[in-house]
């Protein structure tokens, strides 16, 4: 077999999914920490001496920090055995939200995150990356080919099952993007609010002129880290007269006390997709980055067959409406 996927115990399901739908050998990386906190990383034992041509590792970059050392680990070893492509998925793409130094002296992450991966990886495929003043990823890490997808569409899909007219909301301006794709895929009201941040847990919502009285809202955001927008958004909306509000994320990063936080804001149903693991996870992302993976190694050369024809199908659509980016380094 010319390609293999490997991934994390605690990211077996998400992981086993899109080897399933790409029609990949899958196999675990298992990590001890030492009590000094070193890693320690075993492959399993079908690729303790011979690893294939190509490479996938899957890993979201959610607690990115012990990750980014796993991910060196995985590629440098990957490299010294003679592995020719390594393509990285990683549906949750860490430190993209860093792109400006506000204060004499911040070091700018993403440049730095995006060129550290690009030497490791051939290729990488994200959802969602939170990229606010530049528009591509290939800006980030030019040197190599990325693909990136959109929950959007499949959130779409779950909220026109759940709720039958609500209105779609996003708490700031960046977040036009995707309620934008989900309104015109749904057909729903939509409407975009204004925020102003002043820390990590302070912020201002500011509601559009729309009239949200006896309304079913469903607020859309790529990121829940730490929960003040999403509470700060449902608060306004619940105190301008909407009947409920509910909210669909990309990324359930949900750090802390943020479900607490949200819950108490008055938000009814919490849904993400499974770019991180976590217990609001109520949309599977296989078929698009699967669809995705299968395209980029059919362009690669690398082995893969085409993902289950329905689902594929519908997700070449989605990632149209959505605006795959795939760039060419
Ligand atoms: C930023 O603009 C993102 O789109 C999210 O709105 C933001 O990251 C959410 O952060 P928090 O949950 O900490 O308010």
């Amino acid at each position: 077999m010319d390609t293999q996927l490997v991934y994390f115990e605690n990211e077996a399901a998400p992981a086993c999914r899109l080897a399933e739908a790409v029609g990949l050998r899958a196999s675990v990386i298992t990590r001890h920490d030492f009590p000094d906190q070193e890693l320690m990383l075993t492959l399993a034992a079908s690729l303790d001496e011979a690893l294939p041509p190509t490479l996938v590792v899957y890993r979201s970059l959610d607690r990115p920090n012990d990750k980014l050392v796993e991910l060196m680990l995985i590629a440098r070893h990957a490299r010294r055995l003679g592995v020719t492509r390594l393509i990285l998925v990683v549906p949750y793409l860490a430190y993209m939200r860093q792109d400006i130094a506000f204060h004499p002296g911040e070091i700018v992450s993403q440049p730095l995150i995006g060129a550290f991966l690009g030497e490791l990886f051939d290729a990488l495929i994200t959802v969602d990356p939170h990229l606010h003043r530049i528009s591509r990823l290939g800006e980030v890490m030019p040197r190599i080919q990325t693909r990136t997808l959109s929950g959007a569409p499949r959130l779409a899909d779950l909220i026109q099952k759940k709720r039958r007219n609500p209105l779609l909301l996003g708490p700031d301006a960046e977040s036009h993007q995707w309620v934008e794709v989900a309104a015109a895929a749904t057909g729903f009201d939509h409407g975009v609010c204004h925020k102003v941040r002043h820390g990590d847990t302070r912020v201002e919502i500011a509601l559009p002129a729309l009239d949200l009285r006896g309304r079913e809202v469903v607020l859309m955001d790529d990121i829940a880290s730490s929960g003040h927008t999403l509470a700060r958004a449902a608060e306004a909306v619940l105190a301008a007269g909407a009947a409920s509000v509910d909210v669909a994320v990309t990324h359930a990063l949900f750090a802390g006390d943020a479900r607490g936080v949200i819950r108490q804001a008055g938000v009814n149903e919490v849904w993400s997709t499974d770019c991180i693991a976590h217990p609001s996870n109520a949309v599977a992302m296989a078929p698009t980055l699967g669809q995705a993976l299968a395209d980029l190694l059919g362009e690669l050369g690398g082995e893969a067959k085409s993902p289950v024809r329905g689902e594929a199908q519908s997700e070449r659509q989605d990632a149209v409406q959505s605006g795959v980016k795939r760039e060419a380094p």
